[in-house]
């Protein structure tokens, strides 16, 4: 099986090809491809050494996967080429998500959704993915009819130059010198929370990450009409998005009940003692494939709604773990090898 990793040098990807090797991927070749100014790096890949290659339509032939992870303008143009030279894509950029034709996939979710891929498989924003792999299991027993979703997300989540933007504002702070220029935030993220998470679009009070989460939500649980607000924040925190996550149930659904539900469900780790300080961390979800959850109580002002507090590794399980458990569940399925392409 040749399996290609499109933006192999990033945040994302360079977790993709880690996750791989981790999980025994059952790849005989494995090519990173990045960008021209990557093309030709080596990347140690376990006891082989990868080759970044540029995009091209001649070195995108003979691959019978393509993990994606470069952007929603490269997976614009290159995701439909890959397809139609028969491989199945696995796209964490945004810009399939709300096709029709393009299943949005958590692989402990709503994993039956591949069966009609047409060739392009889109993994959920991080926001997205830690938050519904915890509210599966509540709208399958109690129903649920709204969700209220307040995120405080790391600087990872917007890839490696952010990570570095963070890292040298800190040390200057720490070192007293002058703050560099914010040039990846609109403002400095070292020290300070910003109540902005992408940008602003055409007018809207919403960002375009809170606009991402919502209608995600909705298609991966199948509910059109579930009602949801989202408050996206950026923390100063290098890897490990946190979420308060406000869930109003149809039916009666205790916190007892939920814990316990939630302890069996596929993906979570519960951890729930508050009294001990016991309850999720971005440093413990950091580095970790589970979706940590605790801090579950009863809502004081309504009787059928819960709070909780929901950890995870944006580029583990927010991306590249789900994109390489995708994978893995195409090949499992007899699912790869579709020549046919989204509309
Ligand atoms: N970070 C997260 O937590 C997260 C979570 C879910 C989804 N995502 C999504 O995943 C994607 C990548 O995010 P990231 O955080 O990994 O970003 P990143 O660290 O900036 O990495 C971007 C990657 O894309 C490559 N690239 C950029 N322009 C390219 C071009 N014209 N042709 C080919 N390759 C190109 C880069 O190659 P060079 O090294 O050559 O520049 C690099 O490998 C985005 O769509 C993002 O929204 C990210």
């Amino acid at each position: 099986m040749r399996v290609a990793v499109v933006g192999g040098t990033g945040a994302v990807g360079s977790t993709i090809l880690g996750v791989m090797r981790e999980r025994g991927f059952p790849a005989d070749e494995v090519v990173p491809f990045a960008s021209e100014r990557s093309a030709g790096r080596r990347i140690d890949w376990g006891e082989r050494t990868l080759t970044v290659a540029p995009l091209s339509d001649e070195l995108i032939q003979g691959f019978d996967l393509a993990l994606f992870s470069a952007g929603g303008t490269v997976s614009s143009e290159w995701a439909p080429k890959f397809a139609e030279a028969g491989a199945v894509v696995v796209d964490n950029s945004s810009f399939w998500r709300m096709h029709d034709d393009v299943p949005l996939v958590i692989a402990e979710v709503n994993p039956e959704a591949l069966d009609s891929h047409n060739g392009i498989v889109a993994n959920p924003n991080c926001s997205t993915m830690q938050a519904v792999v915890a509210l599966k299991p509540i709208l399958d027993r109690a129903g649920i009819e709204r969700i209220v979703f307040s995120t405080y997300q790391s600087v990872s989540g917007t890839g490696q130059r952010a990570v570095e933007e963070l890292h040298d504002q800190a040390l200057a702070v720490i070192e007293a010198k002058e703050i560099p220029d914010p040039a990846i935030y609109p403002h400095h993220i070292a020290f300070n929370v910003i109540p902005q998470a992408e940008t602003f679009k055409d007018a809207d009070d919403y960002t375009t990450e809170e606009r991402k989460m919502m209608p995600e939500t909705r298609k991966i649980l199948g509910d059109p009409d579930l009602r949801i607000s989202a408050t996206c924040v950026r923390v100063p925190v290098y890897t490990g998005h946190s979420e308060s996550v406000n869930v109003q149930t149809r039916d009666d659904l205790s916190p007892e009940e939920c814990r316990e539900l939630l302890a069996a469900a596929p993906g979570v780790q519960v951890i729930d003692d508050p009294a001990n300080g016991l309850y999720p961390l971005a440093i413990d979800g950091a580095g970790q494939d589970e979706v940590l959850v605790g801090r579950i109580r009863r809502d004081p002002s309504h009787e059928r709604c819960l709070n909780m507090w929901v950890v995870g590794d944006n580029l583990r399980k927010g991306a590249a773990t789900n994109a390489v458990q995708v994978a893995e569940l195409l090949v499992k399925r007899g699912l790869v090898s579709r020549r046919r392409t989204p509309a």
